[in-house]
């Protein structure tokens, strides 16, 4: 992606100028760290329930030989707003719920200036994907990993990528812990105050084809410092088909299937049971 007005990328992929307040940064960063250091029971009066996405929780463990997860996380349905379950929204942080209210329409609002911009890479009719993420839906995960070595079955986050179109993920306490797969390397990615890192997910591989690829990621544990991060996951809208994008498969086909909110979601759980990735099961027979 080139650079444009206002906005402006560091390093790999990291986002500054994207015109969110550092107050609202800030406290987002201070009402999550707040709410994490609450006694693990008041926790647990927001915890996921069995088979749910929402609330607070440690990571689920899939798969057999796999690393075991380490640390706390805790996911919130955050727009449209009119479809949020507040029973898992915090009211101890007493600001927390406005606060994430606030960070959450801002970066809402920054992703869709980004996908609007991949559009018009694409060559594609800038509509039909800002279109698909008009109204979209978006989730955040708080993410708690503990000062930890590093043993061989404990690690932060397993490789994986992100399911969705676009993630804004801010490193919260500038403790280095996440990697990303560059040219089959890792490679760490330092914390820049008040950067975005931007990652690309499978939603928009498959709407673009293939042509953006979405991103092979894994976080470690620090084991000096414990670390605090908040990703952002923004989604198309439920009516919007989850395909590559007509335009794009007229001369060399489609890459990918296509599939409605309810067969994504059905495919989403499968993927996350047999441990291989969403990209794996939309591929079509070349
Ligand atoms: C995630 C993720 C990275 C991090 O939540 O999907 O990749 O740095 N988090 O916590
Ligand atoms: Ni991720």
């Amino acid at each position: 992606m080139g650079l444009f007005p206002g906005l402006s990328y560091v390093m790999i992929n990291q986002l500054i100028n994207h015109g969110v307040a550092e107050e609202v940064i800030e406290k987002m960063k201070a009402d999550l760290q707040e709410f994490f250091k609450l006694p693990l029971e008041e926790k647990n009066a927001y915890a996921r329930l069995p088979n749910g996405m929402e609330g607070y929780g440690q990571p689920y463990i899939f798969g057999q030989g796999r690393k075991l997860d380490c640390g706390d996380m805790f996911m919130l349905g955050s727009q449209p707003a009119s479809q949020r379950n507040m029973k898992f929204w915090p009211e101890n942080p007493s600001s927390f719920r406005a606060t994430l209210d606030k960070y959450s329409l801002e970066l809402q609002k920054v992703s869709t200036c980004l996908v609007k911009l991949m559009a018009k890479n694409l060559g594609n009719n800038p509509k039909h994907l800002t279109d698909m993420f008009e109204n979209g839906r978006q989730a955040v995960r708080m993410n708690y990993y503990p000062a930890c070595v590093n043993e061989s079955n404990v690690t932060g986050i397993t490789p994986h990528t992100d399911a969705p179109g676009l993630t804004l993920l801010l490193q919260v306490n500038e403790v280095q812990g996440l990697q990303i797969k560059r040219n089959g390397k890792w490679i760490p990615i330092t914390p820049i105050p008040g950067a975005f890192i931007v990652n690309i997910g499978d939603i928009i591989e498959v709407m673009s084809n293939g042509e953006y690829k979405s991103i092979e990621h894994k976080t470690v544990l620090n084991p000096e410092h414990e670390r605090f991060s908040i990703a952002a996951f923004h989604f198309p809208n439920v009516k919007a088909m989850i395909g590559p994008l007509q335009d794009l498969v007229k001369e060399n086909g489609a890459v990918y299937k296509t599939l409605n909110n309810d067969e994504f979601l059905g495919l989403f759980q499968k993927a996350k049971l047999d441990g291989k990735s969403i990209l794996y099961h939309m591929k079509l027979e070349s």
